[in-house]
């Protein structure tokens, strides 16, 4: 088959970028959609361009490196799919595409459809450490979870730190990211002694990122290639007005330093 791409370059940062059409003749209907672009990309350095850069590591849907727009969507048509898993085959011979990278001021382009998502690292890192010796697996094994609740934290668990979801929302809110991390903790009994500190944490350091607020539009559940629901963001707003209202979500060394900050009652 025979693709028309529009996609968007930009060499650094600091430069504007621009979108670019190219011709992609014999594109194999089993490869998948970065094999397609290492095809290009081949034939780009073959001819002395520029490679398209874009992010990847595992290509196999597990580590949240790649992404991008695909005609508008974050990681292409096909539902709950990361691009690296997404083949050619989904796509129809002649096809124009557009290729954009994720549009958000939290996460800004690097490169061609290269983000930054170091925001990202910032909001666990402000989430902080569970503190409970969790001991080896046998120990973990002793600490009976409902089978519910541990359902549930796998689910949000499988959170690959993406970014689609910020992408897709039309406030860039990383509601759906942070909701997922917040929930795979505060639903096990070993992420309980840091829930109320970690959830108004990571709440202010997703303001200071200047990611917007959920406005519970559903963007981001639709494209989430984990299929992560929006009833983490409903658990983590749940966590974050019972940490503020009785003044448990500041953390030891804050509270002893100003005792009762952020208490509201
Ligand atoms: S919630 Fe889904 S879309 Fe958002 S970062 Fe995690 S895996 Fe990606
Ligand atoms: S390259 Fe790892 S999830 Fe796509």
């Amino acid at each position: 088959m025979r693709l028309t791409l529009h996609i968007w370059r930009q060499r650094n940062a600091r430069e504007k970028g621009r979108m670019v059409r190219y011709e992609v003749p014999n594109v194999n209907r089993d490869m998948s959609f970065l094999e397609m672009l290492d095809v290009l990309n081949e034939d780009l350095i073959a001819r002395g361009d520029d490679p398209v850069a874009f992010d990847h590591d595992c290509r196999e849907g597990i580590c949240g490196m790649c992404g991008f727009m695909i005609n508008g969507i974050a990681h292409g048509p096909l539902r709950g799919t990361t691009i690296c898993q997404l083949h050619m085959r989904h796509f129809k011979d002649g096809q124009e595409l557009y290729l954009e990278p994720w549009r958000a001021r939290a996460l800004p382009v690097v490169k061609d459809l290269v983000v930054n998502r170091s925001a990202f690292d910032r909001l666990i890192a402000a989430g902080g450490f569970i503190s409970v010796s969790t001991g080896s697996a046998p120990d973990g094994n002793a600490i009976l979870v409902p089978k519910e609740n541990s359902d549930r934290a796998m689910d949000a668990a499988a959170c690959i730190g993406c970014g689609a979801c910020v992408a897709m929302c039309p406030n860039a809110s990383a509601s759906l990211f942070l909701g997922a991390k917040i929930a795979h903790l505060g639903l096990l009994p070993q992420g309980q002694p840091e829930r109320d500190e970690r959830a108004v944490a990571m709440v202010a350091q997703a303001q200071q990122e200047m990611f917007g607020s959920c406005t519970n539009i559903g963007e981001c559940e639709a494209v989430c290639p984990k299929e992560i629901g929006l009833e983490v963001i409903a658990r983590m707003n749940r966590d974050f007005l019972r940490a503020t209202w009785t003044g448990r979500g500041v953390r030891n060394e804050e509270a002893a330093e100003k005792p009762r900050a952020g208490a509201r009652g």
